[in-house]
């Protein structure tokens, strides 16, 4: 029940069970089916909000260009354009997608370490806001292809300031040898070229340390080495217009103490504030991960011997949730019914039916002695979510709703089995048999 006190979209009713934005997440398993994402638009809009308050109670004006990777669907996309994001997005396929759900071209960034000439004229055409260009090879690429176009690239060079952001491994991005940005040491030099550069206009500095972060120490040290180089390239007679902050803002999904928003505008505030600068972030999983649970059935029970936590074999799985095998990520599970909910707990180890061992979304957990056809509700899972789906094992993606103002409605059926194998052919020496 804890889990619940700290999270205001969800909560218990005697009588419906699990309600989400107010919603009956019973109704939704049970004539949906399951597994099922459900997003919250109305979580979407809060968060969105409070986040652009803690920026306006700082005195800064902040962009908030929303990355698009943490959770893609066009209706997420479009609740998050009525809120006034624009995107941040780190392929051809992202920018597509922003466009398609009416984003503003001029508020749309370009981030991510491998942009290919497709991607870069694309972004070139549709004429967006900023390309963060990672490394001296693609400014050189992109004025080659810009020149060629007759196109002009608005740019900002994304810096790698060697912070280490504390957080995972796998989401650090700000450190010597991640293979993200231009190492801080040769910022300056670049950024002197890219104003002389064709089919270049530089705008300003980029930077993004990492994902999940949890201390507003490292945001600090970094935007510190940004302001450095802003100051320094200044002194030159270079002009810097913009910094984009990035991304990064961890949230609490087990009992960290997340950062509120306002510590990471305190954070921008106190080495970028005083600069004159357009400033911008690249909030993802902040303003998405509480926005959405994954539900889920319990297909069956198997026992272990004493002293061994018996398995709860779940319909949900590492192809559709895969943050636990690939991060060892900890999510909130609560039973939907309401029975379930004050029920005596045991310690339980929550797998999907995948023929993996990183299979297992909660380990050892204290959880209600559920059974076979009892609904379950994976938090947090709004951010890097469904997004991150597979088909593996051939199991088709799941359902996604999302729910507003207490109605609810399919964002996207589930996938037809029959569909994975729809563009599969046969080569003609096998045909002949
Ligand atoms: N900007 C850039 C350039 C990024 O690479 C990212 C995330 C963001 C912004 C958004 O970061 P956020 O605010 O969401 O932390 N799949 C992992 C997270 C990968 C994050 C990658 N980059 C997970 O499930 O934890």
């Amino acid at each position: 029940m804890n889990l619940l006190a700290s999270r205001p979209s969800l909560h218990m009713d005697g009588q419906d069970g699990l309600l989400f934005e107010g919603v009956p997440l019973q109704t939704i398993a049970s004539q949906v089916g399951t597994p099922c994402w459900v997003t919250g638009a109305g979580t979407l809009r809060r968060r969105t909000r409070n986040l652009r308050k803690a920026f306006v109670e700082r005195g800064l004006d902040v962009a908030l260009h929303y990355a698009l990777k943490a959770n893609d669907h066009l209706a997420t996309l479009t609740v998050l354009r009525q809120e006034g994001c624009g995107a941040d997005v780190v392929s051809g396929g992202e920018l597509r997608r922003a466009r398609e759900a009416g984003i503003d071209p001029a508020s749309i960034v370009f981030s991510g370490v491998g942009k290919t000439d497709a991607e870069l004229t694309l972004a070139l055409r549709e004429n967006i806001g900023q390309i963060n260009v990672e490394s001296a090879e693609e400014l050189h690429r992109l004025s080659r292809i810009a020149s060629a176009l007759g196109l002009t690239g608005r740019v900002a060079l994304r810096v790698n300031p060697h912070i280490d952001a504390a957080t995972h491994d796998k989401i650090s991005t700000g450190r010597l040898g991640d293979k993200f940005g231009i190492d801080w040491a040769d910022s300056a030099a670049l950024y002197r070229e890219a104003s002389r550069l064709p089919g270049i206009e530089i705008l300003g500095l980029a930077t993004h340390i990492g994902s999940q972060i949890l201390s507003p120490a490292p945001f600090k040290a970094a935007y510190a080495r940004i302001a450095e180089l802003v100051i320094g390239l200044r002194s030159e007679g270079l002009t810097v217009r913009s910094v984009d902050c990035g991304g990064g803002l961890g949230v609490r999904y087990r009992d960290e103490l997340a950062p509120p928003p306002a510590a990471l505008a305190g954070a921008i505030a106190e080495t970028l504030g005083d600069l004159d600068l357009k400033l911008a972030i690249e909030p993802g999983r902040w303003i998405a991960a509480p926005a959405g649970v994954l539900l889920t059935s319990v297909i069956d029970l198997k026992a272990q011997r004493e002293g061994v936590s018996d398995f709860v074999i779940v319909d949900a799985a590492m192809n559709d949730l895969a943050r636990p095998s690939l991060y060892g990520a900890w999510h909130g599970i609560v039973p939907v019914a309401p029975d379930l909910a004050y029920a005596e707990t045991v310690s339980q180890t929550v797998v999907g039916p995948v023929c993996e061992s990183s299979d297992i979304f909660a380990k050892e957990r204290q959880l209600p002695a559920v059974r076979p056809g009892d609904h379950l509700a994976i938090l947090d899972t709004g951010a890097y979510g469904a997004v991150m789906s597979s088909t593996y094992n051939s199991r088709p993606l799941a359902a996604q709703v999302m729910i507003e103002n207490g109605q609810w409605a399919s964002i996207r059926p589930r996938q037809r089995v029959e569909t994975l194998w729809t563009d599969e052919s046969m080569p003609e020496w096998l045909d002949a048999e």
